[in-house]
């Protein structure tokens, strides 16, 4: 083959590549469109489908409509009305501004927009076929813009080859329609697909919104996160931890309105879960984050489904911060997290199918002796518990009074709703275990200096992380320097954990600094070695307590973070309110 001339593409060919990108399938055609009707400012949008959104793809909205004299520019590369400069791209607030889209839709499909401004007399309309543009013609609708798309790749073949089944394409396009639909509660939305309606949302709050489309389970346990720093706000809901999934497809997070997928982020909320989550379970959210639109680049990719933070590291902790606020709920809180429902959640029988955690072995180690961890915070709590019998008589406690042990594991408790049972080893190694941490928390990570320094190879970048991570190193007990370009001498490990492989940790440690601005590994594990300690030295099934002691367990309950579920994300505890057990005897019917 000759060399060939350098030579520009033609205009219709480069819209061509473009839309592999914007336009790579019906759901992410609709998704341009859904986020054009929103920049418009719609307040209701209506979206009609046809084969999966191959034969065509229809979305009405009530938004500001575009003037005449724009409709040809709607449809041309790289015009848009919503940047002019390079500082207003550095500080996009809208969903689109890359000008790309329509341009993009109309090579390789037959486009149509029908648009009507406030003032004018009438609507207007202009078509794009395979990219050849008409000039707009007087058309009728009431008000807002009507975009259809009908016929996508059908001058590409070899693009309409990669789009799979109508089922699946239907499923992408309902996937896209929901996640942009989360984000806008306040927005009516529609969907049908072939004449038959498939969603319908009124203008609502964002719970509401969250129950159509991730769950009512969810929407009706979640705690709601809700924090603010100078520069960043988060909003939204999280799963309690009895409510987690076996997958991770109930994860909204949206950053500045836009659906993104996101690393730091994800880190940071599945960081703050650890405490209370099976490790092969996952949380359930549906999170609002807002930034400096200065402080993120959306522009990433044309897709703009990823964004890169200017300060990754302030994003994770106040990320993690905020899910860790949240979380921390104690029985009895007015937030919603720790009512578990009757009957047994989904959650629960899915547990009980894949069978416990291995930690969670009780029944092997079954009447072990009362550790000492275990006798000193129960005795001081026995003690507390006869002090505030004594004193004046204060509102009903969450976890009301014990009744009885049943067959020395469940501890049966009457409580102003009804009756309340407890998993007394699951609640009590909780108990423990925060108690641990709490203990631990107070003073820093104690150090233990090597007497033989290790040396390890490493990357230059671990060389130049744990420089600039000296001072963090040395508070999570690490005494790391540089031996050379390549290699670094460990002094020092973190007394707690010195039994483990010191490099190891310490790559995973400087790992997680580079990504995410900090790290958590070592806490991590140190409440793994805590959770196995809590494990040994909570009481044991078969051990029978005194009624005292019972209500020294739930009193000690209500007082912990976290106590609605055990170290492993089990419930501990789950009321049977006086209707559940009416129902049950069909008592007032
Ligand atoms: N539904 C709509 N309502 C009002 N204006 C619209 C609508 N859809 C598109 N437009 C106009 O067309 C322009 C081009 O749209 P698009 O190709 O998606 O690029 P971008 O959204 O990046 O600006 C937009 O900037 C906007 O002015
Ligand atoms: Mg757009």
């Amino acid at each position: 083959m000759t060399v060939a001339q350098i030579r520009s593409l033609p205009e219709l060919l480069v819209n061509q590549i473009a839309a592999g990108e914007v336009v790579e399938r019906p759901a992410s055609a609709l998704k341009e469109l859904l986020e054009n009707s929103l920049d418009a400012g719609a307040r209701s949008i209506a979206v009609d489908l046809a084969e999966g959104g191959v034969r065509r793809l229809r979305v009405v909205d009530d938004g500001s409509g575009i003037d005449p004299e724009d409709l040809p520019l709607a449809v041309a590369r790289f015009a848009t009305s919503k940047i002019a400069t390079l500082e207003d791209l550095e500080r996009a607030a809208t969903l689109g501004f890359r000008g790309e889209a329509l341009a993009s839709i109309g090579a390789v499909a037959r486009l149509a927009i029908v648009s009507r401004r406030a003032g004018e007399r009438h609507a207007w309309r202009i078509a794009c076929e395979a990219g050849v543009v008409s000039v707009p013609e007087p058309a009728a609708l009431a008000s807002g813009t009507t975009v259809e798309v009908e016929d996508l790749y059908f001058n590409t073949p070899a693009r309409r080859k990669f789009l799979k089944s109508e089922a699946t394409e239907f499923g992408r396009c309902d996937e896209a329609f929901s996640r942009i639909a989360l984000s806008r509660p306040g927005v009516a939305f529609s969907l049908a697909h072939n004449g038959r309606k498939s969603a319908h949302f009124p203008p609502e709050d964002a719970r509401r919104r969250a129950a159509r489309i991730v769950g009512e389970d969810f929407a009706a346990s979640a705690v709601e996160v809700r924090s603010e720093s100078a520069r960043l706000r988060i909003g939204g809901l999280a799963a309690a931890p009895g409510f987690t999934r076996p997958n991770r497809e109930a994860q909204f997070l949206f950053v500045n309105g836009r659906f993104v997928r996101d690393k730091v982020a994800a880190h940071a909320i599945r960081e703050a879960y650890a405490d209370v989550l099976h490790h092969d379970r996952h949380p359930a959210y549906v999170l609002f984050l807002e930034i400096d639109p200065a402080l993120v680049d959306v522009n990433v990719h044309p897709a703009k489904s990823e964004v890169r933070f200017r300060e990754s590291s302030a994003v994770h902790q106040f990320v993690f911060h905020a899910l860790s606020r949240a979380l921390d709920t104690k029985i009895g809180d007015t937030k919603t997290g720790d009512r578990p429902p009757f009957p047994l959640s989904e959650n629960v029988a899915a547990f009980e199918k894949g069978g416990l955690s291995p930690v969670f072995g009780q029944a092997s180690l079954a009447m072990a002796q009362p550790t000492a961890a275990y006798e000193t915070l129960f005795a001081a709590a026995v003690t507390d518990e006869r002090r505030a019998a004594a004193s004046a008589p204060e509102a009903p406690p969450a976890l009301g009074y014990a009744l009885a042990q049943l067959h020395g594991v469940y501890i049966l408790a009457q409580n102003a709703a009804g009756l309340v049972v407890v998993d007394m080893h699951a609640a009590h190694e909780r108990i423990v275990y925060e108690g641990l941490k709490a203990a631990l928390d107070a003073a820093a990570l104690p150090s233990q200096p090597l007497l033989v320094p290790i040396a390890m190879t490493a990357t230059p970048e671990e060389v130049e992380s744990a420089g600039e991570g000296r001072a963090e190193l040395e508070s999570l007990g690490f005494d790391v320097a540089a031996g050379g370009p390549r290699e670094l001498v460990i002094r020092a490990v973190p007394s707690l954990l010195a039994d483990l492989d010191a490099a190891g940790l310490l790559r995973s440690v400087l790992g997680e600094m580079r990504e995410f601005g900090a790290s958590r590994v070592l806490v991590e594990r140190r409440n793994e070695l805590l959770s196995t300690l809590a494990c040994h030295g909570a009481v044991r099934a078969n051990r029978s307590l005194t009624i005292p002691e019972m209500n020294a367990l739930l009193r000690q309950m209500e007082a912990t973070e976290r106590a609605g579920s055990c170290n492993h994300g089990r419930p501990t505890w789950f009321q049977f309110g006086m209707p559940d057990l009416d129902r049950l005897f069909m008592r007032g019917r």
